[in-house]
């Protein structure tokens, strides 16, 4: 068995102890991995984490000021989208060429950002279905198992992906590489296109976009992403996406969305990352997209 304390086996740092990072942190303990969150302030809490079959677990998280980090190989940033550049940004001179680098968030257009930031890292863009809640900062629930998609970005030697990817999968299984991850990061954007600004404008449970006066709402949505998925070379008809995000309803049917407790706790959304992207990318290629920007709109006047 590979000893995951011994030097060499990768370090790594998770920006953040929020819901997925959090959970995150707590497999890492589990799985004996050397792992320290990177938070504001020191913390010497115990953090309970009570795990999907209902079972509480007690352990003292590593972590470590963001300011002053222990070394790390592979950096995880489980953060929302807007807060990715200005986090790498104040870890900007921690980070050599060769530390790995992984997304985990709703959302697209941060990867072109990084690159521009840090154009020789190795990069992981990942989405997860996974669900946790925090109801305080020591606390984390196990709300649902999901899975993860995960791909890298770009040219990668494949010794550094056979080390690497196993220690990753392991964390929020089961876990599928893919060569092109964009196409899975596109179909989780059309789930949270549709789920996250109707839950909020309309404050609903996910479950309640069931509800048939929804029906015309997500179809006309997930058209448009069809259509800017098309464009794009990723032949996708709107009736998967509309079942995806189906499945999801009813798979978090209790659960609110980020961006519905986004706007009730007066928090910036995730809005120009989710349905502000499709409308670039659709301006870019001369696609109208008016459903998704009235909900830009919509969300904007809002929060
Ligand atoms: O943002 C969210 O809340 C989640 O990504 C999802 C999948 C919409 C479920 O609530």
């Amino acid at each position: 068995m590979q000893d995951k304390r011994r030097p060499g086996f990768p370090k790594l740092a998770i920006v953040g102890k929020g819901a997925i990072g959090g959970l995150i942190g707590f497999k890492c303990h589990q799985l004996d991995y050397d792992y320290q969150h990177l938070v504001k302030t020191q913390q010497q809490q115990l953090f309970r984490v009570t795990d999907i079959s209902g079972v509480t677990h007690s352990l003292m998280a590593n972590t470590s000021v963001i300011t002053q980090p222990d070394q790390f190989d592979l950096l995880i940033l489980p953060v929302k989208a807007y807060q990715v550049m200005p986090v790498l940004e104040q870890l900007r001179s921690f980070i050599q060429s060769h530390h790995i680098i992984m997304l985990l968030h709703n959302g697209m257009g941060t990867i072109e950002q990084v690159r521009k930031l840090l154009p020789n890292n190795p990069l992981i863009a990942a989405t997860t279905s996974y669900g946790a809640f925090k109801p305080d900062t020591n606390t984390l629930i196990e709300t649902g198992l999901g899975q993860t998609h995960l791909g890298w970005l770009g040219k990668v030697d494949t010794g550094l992906e056979q080390a690497i990817e196993p220690i990753l999968s392991a964390l929020l299984p089961p876990s599928y590489w893919h060569q092109d991850i964009s196409l899975a990061l596109w179909k989780k954007l059309a789930i949270n296109a549709v789920i996250n600004p109707l839950t909020a404008i309309h404050n609903l449970k996910n479950g309640e976009l069931a509800d048939k006066k929804h029906t015309v709402s997500i179809s006309n949505i997930c058209d448009e992403i069809a259509e800017v998925m098309g464009a794009l070379g990723y032949t996708v008809a709107s009736a998967e996406l509309i079942e995806n995000v189906n499945q999801v309803t009813t798979d978090t049917a209790n659960n609110y969305s980020s961006m519905h407790q986004d706007l009730k706790f007066k928090r910036q959304t995730e809005i120009q990352f989710i349905n502000g992207y499709v409308t670039s990318k659709a301006a870019e290629l001369n696609i109208e997209v008016p459903h998704n920007h009235r909900l830009v709109e919509k969300i904007e006047l809002l929060q």
